[in-house]
């Protein structure tokens, strides 16, 4: 339902998405992992619009979106849940669920959180602004993008700052979402209760996409790309990297 061909993202002569190919089934979940600063972020915001891309193509549903602005993306069925959310002075929570729901009828708001499940109802009228903890307005930016009903749904590490019982509840609601309303569904994280739940895992290192496949598979990379990482951050070259 996705397909990314040859698509590269550069900035001043370095490749950040560096020639990256791979086609997203429909209904599948996907859990994307790497180092930080190899490209995760960067590739979500290809997908969605917010990073222009140099050069290659991406399609949804057989369309060809890579000129698409992010609104008509977001109309096609494409929502991304940000890494660092955007914060907003005077607009409640209640604000941000309605305009995403397109609605704002009391009872199908109400609904709506009791679907999401992991928002406090007395988030409803807090502002979105910098009060909100870090790990309530994550949940807060996660509601939203499911209340859109997206057919594709990217979460850039949607666990950040997620206190620990919030954590399995979080994975199990994606999975519901996945599996009830047949959303094809992107996590970037780091955490390996994403990885476990993932019908198949990304690795991305260095901008290229290095692993696709069951966690079992990715096991031995994920030990030997942090060591790879280990070394090179401590200025040792003799080690074979996966690129
Ligand atoms: N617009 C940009 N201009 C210049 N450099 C950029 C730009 N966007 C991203 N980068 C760089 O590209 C690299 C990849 O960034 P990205 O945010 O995609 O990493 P990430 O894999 O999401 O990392 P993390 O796990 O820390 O979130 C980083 O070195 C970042 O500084
Ligand atoms: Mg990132």
């Amino acid at each position: 339902m996705l397909e990314l061909k040859d698509l590269y993202f550069s900035v001043s002569g370095r490749n950040i998405i560096d020639g990256m190919s791979y086609t997203f089934e429909k209904g599948k979940f996907y859990s994307i992992t790497g180092p930080n600063g190899s490209g995760k972020t960067t590739l979500a915001k290809l997908i969605m619009g917010i990073n222009p891309v140099s050069s290659g193509s991406i399609s949804f549903q057989g369309k060809e979106i890579s000129s698409l602005s992010i609104t008509e993306r977001a109309r096609e069925g494409i929502a991304y849940s940000f890494q660092q959310p955007a914060r907003f002075k005077g607009i409640t929570f209640r604000d941000l669920l309605s305009m995403a729901a397109g609605t704002d009828d009391e009872a199908m708001l109400l609904a709506l959180l009791r679907r999401v499940g992991i928002c406090s109802l007395s988030f409803l009228d807090n502002p979105v602004d910098a009060k909100l903890s870090g790990g309530e307005i994550k949940k807060i930016e996660l509601a939203t993008t499911i209340a859109r009903n997206p057919k594709l749904a990217i979460y850039d590490e949607p666990d950040t700052g997620i206190d620990l019982w919030t954590i399995q509840p979080m994975v199990r609601l994606l999975k519901r979402e996945q599996k009830e309303h047949g959303t094809t569904t992107v996590v970037v994280s780091h955490n390996r209760a994403f990885l476990e739940a993932a019908d198949i895992v990304l690795m991305i290192s260095e901008g290229k996409l290095v692993y696709k496949g069951d966690l079992k598979g990715a096991l031995p990379m994920l030990n030997d790309l942090s060591v790879c990482n280990y070394r090179k951050c401590v200025g040792d070259k003799d080690v074979g990297c996966y690129r």
